[in-house]
C-alpha cells in the first residue's frame, strides 16, 4: 500500500493532512509493547521506517504492561491506606525501564511521581476515590510511558513532540450516562477535524508523541476511554485527522483464524472487511478492542494489526478492498461464559408485545442481549456475563420478574461458538461435513445474522474448544497460503521456543541418537535427562527469596529422579500415606522436616500416622480441629489459606477461589483462630497454592503478600510455603516464567515480612516437565474423511493430559527429525475412546509404521497419571545420566 493511498470506498472522505504536509501514520503501541527498552528499539525503527516512507508518524502508547491494573488498585489500597508498597511499586518500575533506556528517571517523570503520591495521600486522607479521581490517577500511566518514550526517542537523535492527548481528544458524556461511565468510559466522535490535522502536522518535531486511553472532557478535567482505549484513541485520531494509515503493534501478528491458544495451527488472516473483524473481534477475539473500527471504517482508513516482536510479519490489513464478494469461512469464534436463558410460554403465539415486555426485563436490569432466538412459544436469550457482570443475586431478580411470563429456565455456563465470513448462508450446503462436528453436541441456540457474517451455535461450554478444533480442522485444515490466508502460528513461532524448555534448544535434540536406540522394541517410553533435571532444581536452589524448596512428589514418583533430588537437598511435598512411605523407604535418614505433608479430604488415620512421623501436617478444612481436636494438641500444624483467586493452565487445576474446594476461606479465619487455640494446637506455618502451570510472575509475590497478612493473626508462624505452580512453556509462543522476576518480586515482600519468617516453595511440573519426554511408535497410518491419522502405541493411559485438559505436547518424528513437515495429521493412541488423541493436526514429515515419535514435557504428570485402562500397561521408564 502506497503511503499517500486513501482508499475510502465504503466510507466517507477524511480529513487530509493539511496540505503540503505528508501523511499521517497512526501506531499504536499496548501496555506489553512499551514495557521494555527492547520494545522502544523496536519503536525507534518503525518511526524511521515511516519517516523515509515519507509519512508523519503519530505514536499513541498505552502504559507499561500492568501499570493500568496497579494504578486502579492503589486508589483502592489508598483509601484503606495502604498505598505505599503499590506507590514503591509502580515508581521501581518505571525506574527500572528508565535505567534500561538510559534515561533520567527523576528528571522525566518527577512531577507524575510526586503527583502519585499527592493523589493517593488525598485520596487516603479523604477517603475519595470516585471516578473522576480514578480517571486523573490512572492516567498517568500513559502520561509516564510516553514521557520515557519521548526521552528515549530524543536521546536516540529523533526529535519527537510530546503531545498531551488530553488536548487532542475531546470526550462527550453520552446523555444519561451514569456518573462511572461519563468518567471512566467516555466516547469520543470520529468526525474529521482540521484543527486537530493542522496543529499534529505544525507540532515541533518529526514524530508526535502521544497517550492512548485518556481524553478531555472540554472542561478541563481527565476521562478515560474505557479498557481497550488505546485502540479506540490510535482509531479515533486516525479518523479526524484523516491518516493513510493506523497500526496497531501488539503482542500477536495479526486476527487468526481461531484463537492460536486453542490449535496453533490456527492460520494468519491477512486481510479482512471492516464488517468481518468488527464480527470476529466482538465475537471473542481479544486482539484488537472493537470499538476501533468504527471510526476507522468510516473514513476507510486501513488499520493494519502487526506484532512488535515479529516486525517483518505482514500481519493483519482491515480495510475496505478486502470487502471481496466470495463466500468463505474466515475465523471461527468462541465466547465463553455465557448465560442462556429460557422463557416457555404458549401466551407468545399471535399476542403483541410480549417480546418487549420480556426485554424490557432484562433492560431494566441493565442486561444486555447478545443472541436471540424465538418460536412460537419459546423465547431463549444469551447474556454475555464478562459484558454483563452477572452475580447471582441479580440473576435470581431477573429470573423472578420473567416468571411471571412463563416458565423460566438458566442454562449455563455455555460457550458460544461462531463461523464469521461473508454469505455464509450461501455456503452452508458445502458446510455439510464440518456441520458433521455438532451431531453429538446438545445445541442450545443456533442463530445466524441477518447480516450473513456469522454463523453461530450455543453449547455446553466444555464442549466448545473441541467443536472449534474440530470445526477448524475441517474448513481449515487443507486450505493453501493465499490471499487471505497466512501461515501457521506454529509456522511462525516454533522456531521460538524458550532454551532447553522444548523447540530447537531441547535437550533431547542432541540426544536423538540415545533416545533412538532406547526405544528400539521398548515403546511406549518415558525417558528423563539428568543434566535437565538438575539445572531445574539448580534454578529453583538460585531463588535468593526462597528458603527451602520441597518437590511435589505427585509430579512425578520415579525413583530415580527421587534420588537425584534428595542428592540436590530438596525437601518433599507429600499428599498421600503412599507418597510419604516412599520418601522414607528410599531415604531411611531422612529428616522429617524436609518432608511436607499436603492431603486434602483426608482420614483421620493419615493425619494421625503422619503426625507420629514428624513430618510438617498441613491442614486444609477446619473439620480436623473441629472434630479431631485431640489429635492435635501440643503439635505443630500449617494451615492451608484460599487467597481468593485461583491461577492455572486448564479450570481442573486452578485450586483457589470461592469454587475451589481446597483452602480455609479468609472469613473463617477467626473461627480457625477458635479452634487452634481450643484444641492447643500452634500454627507453624501458613500454607497456599493457587494453581498449576503458572506464568505469571506475581503470583507468589500475591500469595505471599496474601499469607504475609493473614500471618499477623497467628503469632507462632515461622513459614510461609507459597506453594508450587511454577509453569512451563508448552505451546509454541508461550514464553518462560522469569524466574527472576518470581525472585525480585518475593525479595520486595520479604523486606516487609517480620524477620526471621522463611519463604518455601513446593513445586512439581517445574522440576520434571522439560527433562521428560516419552517416545511412541507409529503403528498404523490411515485416512479418513479429510483427516490423516497416525496411530502410536501411546494411549490416554500413558499420557492423559491431552485427553482430560486438552493440554498441547510438542510432538515431532524422531526417526525424520531433519525432514520436513508436509502433513498435519491428528496423532492417536489405541485406547477405545475418541478423546484418545494426543495432537491434533500436527505438522509431522510422512511417517511409516515403526516410526519413533517424541512427545515432548512429558516429564510432569505424565507416568505419574498413568493408568492400565484397556489393561495396557503404563509405559517403561528410563533416566540417562
Ligand atoms: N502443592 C500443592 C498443594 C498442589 O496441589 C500441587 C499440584 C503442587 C504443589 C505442585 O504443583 P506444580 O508445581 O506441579 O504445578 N495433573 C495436572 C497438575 C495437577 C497439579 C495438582 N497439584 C497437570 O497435568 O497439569
Amino acid at each position: 500500500m502506497s503511503a499517500a493511498s486513501t482508499a475510502h470506498p465504503s466510507g466517507e472522505r477524511p480529513a487530509a493532512p493539511p496540505s503540503g504536509s505528508p501523511p499521517f501514520a497512526v501506531l499504536k503501541f499496548g501496555g506489553t509493547s512499551v514495557q521494555s527498552p527492547e520494545c522502544w528499539q523496536t519503536i525507534e525503527r518503525l518511526v524511521r521506517e515511516r519517516l523515509a516512507e515519507g509519512l508523519r508518524p503519530i505514536v499513541v502508547a498505552s502504559a507499561v504492561a500492568g501499570i493500568s491494573n496497579e494504578l486502579e488498585a492503589l486508589l483502592a489500597a489508598a483509601v484503606e491506606e495502604r498505598h505505599e508498597p503499590g506507590l514503591r511499586r509502580i515508581e521501581e518500575r518505571h525506574r527500572a525501564l528508565a535505567a534500561g533506556l538510559g534515561v533520567d528517571a527523576d528528571a522525566v517523570l518527577a512531577g507524575d511521581f510526586a503527583t502519585l503520591r499527592r493523589v493517593a495521600s488525598g485520596a487516603a486522607l479523604t477517603g475519595d476515590s470516585s471516578p473522576a479521581l480514578q480517571a486523573r490517577v490512572m492516567a498517568l500511566g500513559e502520561l509516564m510511558s510516553t514521557r520515557l518514550g519521548a526521552a528515549w526517542l530524543r536521546a536516540r537523535g529523533l526529535r519527537p513532540a510530546w503531545v498531551d492527548a488530553r488536548e487532542l481528544l475531546v470526550a462527550e458524556a453520552p446523555a444519561g450516562a451514569s456518573e462511572r461511565k461519563r468518567w471512566l468510559a467516555a466516547a469520543c466522535d470520529s468526525d474529521p477535524d482540521p484543527a486537530l490535522a493542522a496543529r499534529l502536522a505544525a507540532a515541533d518535531g518529526d514524530v508526535v508523541v502521544t497517550q492512548g486511553f485518556i481524553a478531555g472532557d472540554g472542561r478541563g478535567h481527565t476521562v478515560l476511554l474505557g479498557r481497550g482505549g488505546s485502540d479506540t484513541s490510535a482509531a479515533v485520531i486516525a479518523a479526524k485527522i484523516g491518516a493513510a494509515r493506523c497500526e496497531i503493534w501488539t503482542d500477536v501478528p495479526g486476527l487468526y483464524s481461531v484463537d492460536p491458544r486453542l490449535l496453533p495451527t490456527a492460520r494468519i488472516l491477512k486481510r479482512l472487511a471492516y464488517d468481518e473483524a468488527l464480527e470476529i473481534t466482538t465475537s471473542g477475539a481479544k486482539v484488537l478492542h472493537p470499538s476501533c473500527i468504527p471510526p476507522v471504517a468510516r473514513h476507510g482508513i486501513p488499520l493494519h494489526v502487526r506484532c512488535l516482536s515479529r516486525p517483518e510479519i505482514e500481519g493483519t490489513v482491515v480495510s475496505a478492498e478486502a470487502a471481496d464478494a466470495v463466500a468463505q469461512v474466515k475465523a471461527i469464534s468462541v465466547k465463553k461464559g455465557v448465560l442462556l436463558v429460557t422463557i416457555d410460554t404458549p401466551r407468545m403465539w399471535q399476542e403483541a408485545g410480549f417480546l418487549a415486555e420480556a426485554f424490557a426485563v432484562f433492560g431494566r436490569h441493565g442486561l444486555s442481549i447478545d443472541l436471540v432466538s424465538t418460536s412460537q412459544t419459546n423465547v431463549t436469550v444469551s447474556l454475555d456475563s464478562a459484558m454483563n457482570v452477572l452475580d447471582t443475586a441479580a440473576l435470581d431478580a431477573v429470573l423472578r420478574e420473567l416468571r411471571r411470563l412463563g416458565r423460566v429456565a438458566s442454562i449455563g455456563p455455555t460457550a458460544v461458538v461462531s463461523l464469521v465470513g461473508r454469505e455464509i448462508r450461501s455456503i452452508l450446503h458445502i458446510l455439510g461435513p464440518a456441520l458433521e462436528a455438532l451431531e453429538d453436541e446438545r445445541i442450545h441456540l443456533v442463530s445466524q445474522a441477518a447480516n450473513d457474517l456469522n454463523f453461530t451455535f450455543v453449547v455446553d461450554e466444555e464442549h466448545a474448544d473441541r467443536l472449534a478444533r474440530t470445526l477448524h480442522g475441517q474448513l481449515f485444515q487443507h486450505r493453501k497460503e493465499d490471499a487471505l490466508l497466512g501461515p501457521s502460528w506454529h509456522e511462525l513461532f516454533e522456531g521460538q521456543r524458550a532454551d532447553h524448555v522444548a523447540g530447537p534448544k531441547a535437550w533431547w535434540r542432541a540426544r536423538r541418537e540415545d533416545l533412538l536406540a532406547a526405544a528400539g522394541g521398548r515403546t511406549p517410553l518415558y525417558v528423563y535427562d539428568r543434566p535437565t533435571l538438575t539445572a531445574a532444581a539448580e534454578d529453583l536452589r538460585g531463588l535468593t527469596a526462597v528458603d527451602r524448596v520441597f518437590y511435589a512428589v505427585k509430579a512425578n514418583f520415579n525413583r530415580d529422579i527421587l534420588r537425584l533430588f534428595h542428592g540436590l537437598g530438596l525437601g518433599f511435598e507429600c499428599v498421600s500415606p503412599g507418597e510419604v512411605a516412599l520418601v522414607f523407604d528410599l531415604f531411611p535418614e531422612l529428616d522429617p522436616q524436609r518432608v511436607l505433608f499436603t492431603p486434602n479430604f483426608a482420614p483421620r488415620a493419615e493425619y494421625a500416622a503422619a503426625l507420629a512421623r514428624g513430618v510438617h501436617v498441613t491442614l486444609d478444612n477446619l473439620h480436623p480441629l473441629e472434630a479431631w481436636p485431640d489429635l492435635f494438641r501440643g503439635r505443630d500444624v500449617l494451615v492451608r489459606l484460599d487467597p481468593g483467586k485461583g491461577r492455572g493452565h486448564h479450570k481442573h487445576v486452578k485450586t483457589a477461589g470461592a469454587v475451589s474446594k481446597f483452602g480455609v476461606a479468609p472469613e473463617q479465619l477467626d473461627r480457625l483462630l477458635e479452634l487452634v487455640a481450643a484444641a492447643g494446637a500452634r500454627v507453624v506455618g501458613l500454607h497456599a497454592h493457587t494453581g498449576s502451570g503458572i506464568l505469571t510472575p506475581g503470583n507468589w509475590e500475591e500469595t505471599a503478600r496474601f499469607l504475609g497478612g493473614a500471618a499477623e493473626r497467628f503469632p507462632d508462624v515461622r513459614f510461609l510455603d507459597l506453594g508450587g505452580g511454577l509453569g512451563i512453556p508448552e505451546k509454541p509462543g508461550q514464553t518462560r516464567l522469569d524466574l527472576a522476576a518470581v525472585d525480585a518480586n518475593l525479595r520486595r515482600v520479604r523486606q516487609a515480612l517480620p524477620e526471621g519468617i522463611e519463604l518455601w516453595l513446593e513445586p512439581g511440573r517445574y522440576l520434571v516437565a522439560t527433562a521428560g519426554v516419552l517416545l511412541a511408535s507409529v503403528t498404523q497410518i490411515k485416512d479418513k474423511s479429510t483427516v490423516r491419522y497416525v496411530g502410536v502405541d501411546v494411549g490416554m493411559n500413558t499420557l492423559i493430559r491431552p485427553a482430560l485438559y486438552g493440554a498441547y505436547h510438542e510432538i515431532v518424528n524422531l526417526t525424520r527429525l531433519d525432514e520436513r513437515p508436509t502433513e498435519e495429521v491428528n496423532v492417536v493412541g489405541p485406547i477405545c475412546e475418541s478423546g484418545d488423541t494426543l495432537g491434533y493436526e500436527r505438522r509431522l514429515p510422512a511417517c511409516r509404521e515403526g516410526d519413533v515419535l517424541l512427545i515432548g514435557t512429558a516429564g510432569a504428570y505424565g507416568r505419574a497419571m498413568s493408568s492400565e485402562y484397556n489393561l495396557r500397561p503404563p509405559a517403561a521408564e528410563l533416566l540417562l545420566d
